[in-house]
């Protein structure tokens, strides 16, 4: 039984407020969770509550959210019990009755999902990623592909480049440990290249990757591949690359705007196509903007055979915007985030229908994130195939990549291998 669910005001990794929540049970068992906040988000995503008073951080404050768990979420969920997590949800949904939950706030409602199901599975004697598990009834157990930032530019840099990031996929390796072996030696070659090149050290974007100013987009992918180089790994082989376009930041009515270059949905996918012929990429997310839904099909046939056609602003995690995805045919795989629509048991929803239509699934944090773990869990219990979490940087970041770690030395759960899609060359 739920004794209390208390909210807290946190500080995510941009040092903006977040929430977390804590949720006691009646045997005593106490659990935490907290929530992690976008940049570059999807017009679609649930409602991220703020307080909107400009004379405490510029009115990001959460203090309406945390506010909505004291005093609205509390006194109804005090005293209930709930034996599985659709049920606490389900509570939890018609209690804000809104579709983008904008009277409790995706971020409050969020916050007590998780601290819910973190509890329960202490309460069970479960690690949290079986407890996930048992939410989507899945219990076969390993760790996802990596994918991790390198170079940034968009939303979560300085606008370098529109691209907002080129990510590395090591491929080769056999473990987590392994892999984070050869992204370390990419990143760190990657620096030492750039220190060089651009004769200043780079500053790092909100998820760690690297930002330096780089003149064209060309320019983004042969440093990437000369650092791969330059760790004496094989470029493709051992370690891949991986694109979030994030286009829907650089798209107004019908153009995409790169710059120097302008392009129409047309020309952006041919340019796509140029870029995933040329470089080892092995997913393009946002390829396309949010509201360019009748050119997807065509970048998802053009793609296809060489990458994931990989949705994050268009489709929010949301269960309608997959579906119409699946019916238009139009990509060939969910990126994961759970704040995105707002609670554990949608976000289980929309897992479910990507996997239905046999598309693949990457699991992702926000550029704003805290020291919490459980989207490694997350990503583990519901069998996720990449995971995609920032670089190798700041503990915002490492701290999923080390209950990774921990979990392969300590559980023994292997690490997937890349699914390449029939057609690759
Ligand atoms: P966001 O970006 O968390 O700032 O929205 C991440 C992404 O676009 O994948
Ligand atoms: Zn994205």
């Amino acid at each position: 039984m739920i004794k209390q669910l208390t909210g807290y005001e946190i500080l995510d990794s941009r040092g903006r407020p977040t929430v977390k929540a804590k949720c006691v049970l009646s045997d005593g068992t106490s659990a935490s969770a907290s929530v992690p906040s976008g940049a570059s988000t999807g017009k679609a995503e649930a409602l991220e509550l703020r307080d909107g008073d400009k004379t405490r951080f510029n009115g990001l404050g959460c203090r309406k959210a945390v506010a909505n768990i004291n005093d609205h979420i509390n006194p109804v969920l005090a005293g209930k019990e709930f034996s599985r997590q659709e049920e606490l949800d389900n509570v939890l949904i018609a209690l804000d009755g809104t579709k983008n939950k904008e009277n409790l706030g995706a971020n409050a409602i969020l916050a007590c999902s998780l601290a819910f199901a973190r509890a329960q599975a202490l309460k069970k004697g479960i690690p949290l990623y079986r407890y996930f598990g048992e939410i989507i009834g899945n219990a076969v157990f390993r760790l996802p592909v990596p994918t991790v930032n390198l170079f940034s530019g968009g939303k979560h840099a300085g606008g370098q480049v529109p691209v907002q990031d080129l990510l590395v996929v090591p491929v080769s390796a056999d473990t987590m440990g392994e892999s984070l072996e050869q992204v370390h030696a990419v990143y760190r070659c990657a620096s030492e290249w750039i220190g060089e090149k651009y004769g200043m050290r780079a500053l790092k974007a909100d998820e760690g990757g690297l930002a330096p100013s780089f003149r064209k987009m060309e320019e983004m992918f042969e440093d990437a591949i000369k650092s791969i180089e330059n760790a004496g790994l094989v470029p493709g082989k051992d370690v891949a690359l991986a694109l979030d376009v994030a286009s829907s930041h650089f798209y107004t009515e019908g153009i995409y705007d790169l710059g120097k270059e302008k392009k129409d949905s047309a020309g952006m996918i041919g340019l796509l196509k140029s870029w995933v012929g040329a470089y080892p990429i092995l997913s393009v997310e946002d390829g396309l903007a949010e509201n360019d839904w009748v050119f997807w099909p065509d970048m998802k046939r053009t793609l296809q055979d060489s990458c994931l056609v990989l949705g994050d602003d268009l489709l929010c995690t949301q269960v309608e915007r997959i579906r119409k995805a699946v019916d238009m045919d139009a990509a060939n795989a969910l990126l994961l985030k759970v704040n995105q629509c707002g609670s554990l048991t949608e976000a289980a929803a929309a897992y479910r229908l990507a996997r239905q239509a046999g598309w693949q699934v990457t699991v992702s944090a926000r550029s704003g994130e805290t020291e919490d773990d459980w989207l490694a869990d997350l990503a583990i219990g519901w069998g996720g195939n990449q995971i995609k979490i920032g670089s190798l940087a700041q503990s915002d970041r490492t701290a999923k990549y080390n209950r990774m770690l921990e979990l392969e030395q300590e559980d023994h759960l292997p690490l997937r291998k890349w699914i390449y899609p029939a057609g690759f060359r």
